[in-house]
């Protein structure tokens, strides 16, 4: 057991990133967009439940808006038993058959589990069993494998000494062993790194196989976390394109804890972000407004442009923050955030922004075109809230 990391960690540093096949980008060409048990659910989870979440997530048109991976996320682990086959607990009885009936409904399957021995929430994981556990997977049927590091940080303190570099090393040869296993079953399945951005993630992730990686530890369904952790992603656009996703974890919208300005901030902003859109939130009980956030076909399309360019920050003045990401055609969408507690008039600077010219806007939020705007222009923003448009050359 003691050099089972040895050959990628050769492989890393002796041959480079090149020696391992990136899994293909077209597996995630714009970001990854489903579903996941954990915001909402947490351990509460079954077959039943995911199946009537999946049920839902097509008669309310989240499915036919773009939503497709459906997450099981920790909480399905059961035990291993002598031959090494992990088994889910009684509340899966047949992973194949959910698997199956995901399918069924034009969905895919996703699930969860991490590279040490343990999960975070101490159920089974896949350490030593890595390979077993990718060709079972793949046999149920699986198209997103969400790996979280949780207890492989006691393997990376004990097999490194303490020893930072050394701790990184065995860190990422552990995502690319289960990389390479999920390549060698010959289903293509999107890898979600988890380990809450650690190492800068960011600048290597792509070279171990990740598809996405969370940058940051987990949400929660407060205004000051989301927040928190969703304008801290300002400087990391570069790192993320086709096929290689930056996550800052899964969706909070309808979960209760947002007033509706604070959900379409959110929304917003992972939009922009072009983060992986994950709902969280529980698809049976969706109110009026949870559905007009997370069904914004127009917010959505900032999300899944196909440029797959991320947005970043142009320019802020304290907490009044303007955020950009271009889009295919020339188009730029524009995110007028206030942060205070007022509602706030901010001014768009389209020089800031880099843009020549006049542009026409059209309000996202509203759904509506605001006609002609310039330099001088004033928008009004809610507390804590967003004015989401997107700019186009006027008269194009
Ligand atoms: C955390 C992870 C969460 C969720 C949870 C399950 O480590 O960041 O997104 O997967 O584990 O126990």
């Amino acid at each position: 057991m003691k050099n089972r990391f040895l050959v990628p960690i050769v492989c890393f540093f002796v041959l480079g990133f090149g020696c391992a096949f990136a899994q293909t980008p077209d597996l995630a060409p714009t970001p990854p967009m489903g579903w996941s048990t954990w915001n909402y659910f947490h351990h509460e989870i079954s077959d039943a439940l995911v199946r009537a979440q999946a049920d839902a997530m097509v008669s309310s048109g989240m499915r036919d808006a773009g939503y497709v991976y459906v997450n099981i996320d920790g909480g399905w682990e059961g035990y291993r038993d002598a031959a090494g086959v992990l088994h889910p607990i009684p509340a899966f009885p047949d992973m194949k058959a959910l698997g199956d009936y995901i399918h069924s409904k034009g969905l895919k399957f996703g699930l969860y589990t991490g590279p040490g021995p343990r999960t975070c929430a101490g159920a089974e994981a896949s350490y030593g069993h890595e390979a077993q556990d990718a060709t079972m997977f793949a046999s149920w049927g699986v198209d997103y494998l969400k790996y979280d590091l949780c207890s492989f940080r006691e393997i990376m303190q004990h097999e490194s000494g303490g020893n930072l570099q050394k701790s990184d090393a065995i860190m990422k040869a552990a995502y690319e062993k289960m990389h390479q296993d999920l390549l060698n079953t010959g289903r293509p399945i999107v890898f979600g790194m988890c380990q809450y951005g650690w190492g800068k993630v960011w600048e290597w992730g792509p070279q171990v196989g990740g598809t996405l990686w969370r940058t940051t530890g987990d949400i929660s369904d407060t205004y000051g976390r989301m927040t928190s952790i969703g304008f801290r992603e300002a400087g990391l656009s570069r790192y993320a394109g086709p096929g290689h996703w930056n996550d800052p974890d899964i969706l909070e919208v309808g979960n209760g804890g947002m007033t509706p300005d604070e959900e379409r901030t959110h929304f917003s902003l992972w939009a922009i972000l072009a983060a992986p859109l994950v709902a969280g939130n529980d698809l049976t009980k969706m109110s009026p407004v949870t559905k007009s956030i997370l069904l914004n076909k127009e917010v959505i399309a900032i999300d899944q442009d196909p440029l797959g360019k991320q947005g970043d920050r142009a320019y802020a003045t304290g907490p009044l923050e303007v955020w950009t990401k271009p889009l295919q055609g020339g188009a730029v969408a524009v995110g007028l955030f206030n942060r205070t507690s007022e509602p706030a008039n901010m001014t768009l600077h389209l020089a800031k922004i880099g843009w020549q010219g006049q542009a026409a806007a059209r309000d996202l939020w509203n759904h509506k075109d605001i006609g002609v705007v310039n330099d001088q222009t004033t928008v009004i923003v809610p507390k804590h809230g967003v004015v989401l448009l997107r700019l186009t050359k006027s008269g194009s």
